[in-house]
């Protein structure tokens, strides 16, 4: 069908990325077609190096492919200005890292403040809304503590209520567990299991971890720049639904 079909979050059309560096190119991502639902939680895996955080960054709009094309609820989002993409993201996409990427001596309130500076809403609108998405990630009460002190899996949390401030369709998550244990993984992995059921926030998680990527329904295997498998099946999520939301 040549028209745009909006009933996928995102498609990708036979994305390409090289990457420059002097006389060498690095094809990072060597054609990329896929589709993913409204709703989905997908699980990116594959070696390293084999093209994962070179989509997250497509997929996030922090980067652009060198070809190919790129629907975002049916928009084409591959050729549009560094302005136009990051108007974009700010509105629709929660990101979270490996290594939270929280401003240190900063409270965890401040730091889930901070995507709303740019926008147009109330200093008084942007507090509720922070110590709501504190609140749903269960750090009430921790709002006025510094980053610094927190424990890794209380930093992740602060980076998901990030994330969540300004109800965003889409959260795209780089190994958000890589740097916790596997007990606090899994206490992360309830929460975006609930965001995912309960607020139909679309998933996108890159883990080497297969028992963080059996959380998610769907499975993307990746190696050398291409998809090189998928796999469906109940997410652990499905199985046994989070409690305590
Ligand atoms: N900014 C960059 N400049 C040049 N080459 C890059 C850049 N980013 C990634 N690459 C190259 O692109 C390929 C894919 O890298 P990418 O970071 O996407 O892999 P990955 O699957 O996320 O790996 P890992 O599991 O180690 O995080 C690699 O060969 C990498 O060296
Ligand atoms: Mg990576």
């Amino acid at each position: 069908m040549g028209l745009e079909m909006n009933d996928k979050i995102i498609r990708l059309e036979n994305i390409v990325r090289i990457y420059q560096i002097g006389e060498t190119q690095v094809q990072a991502l060597r054609g990329i077609t896929y589709s993913v639902n409204y709703s989905e939680f997908l699980a990116i895996m594959g070696p390293s190096g084999s093209g994962k955080s070179t989509l997250m960054s497509i997929l996030g709009l922090l980067d652009r492919p060198t070809s190919g094309q790129y629907f975002l609820e049916g928009v084409d989002v591959s050729k549009l200005s560094r302005d136009e993409m990051a108007a974009i993201r700010n509105r629709k996409i929660g990101f979270v890292f490996q290594n939270f990427n929280l401003l240190s001596r900063t409270s965890a309130l401040e730091n889930v403040e901070l995507p709303m500076i740019y926008s147009h809403i109330s200093s008084k609108e942007a507090r509720d809304r922070a110590m709501a998405a504190l609140a749903a990630v269960g750090l009430k009460g921790w709002e006025h503590h510094r980053t610094n002190q927190l424990s890794g899996g209380q930093m992740q949390r602060v980076a998901i209520a990030r994330a969540l401030v300004n109800d965003p369709t889409l959260i795209l998550a780089d190994e958000p567990t890589g740097n916790l244990d596997s007990k606090t993984g899994a206490e992360i992995m309830d929460i975006f299991c609930r965001l995912n059921q309960e607020r139909n926030i679309t998933l996108i998680m890159v883990t080497h971890d297969p028992v963080i990527a059996s959380y998610a329904r769907r499975r993307l295997y990746l190696k050398d720049g291409q998809i090189v498998g998928e796999e469906v099946s109940q997410g652990a999520c499905d199985r046994a639904p989070a409690s305590g939301g």
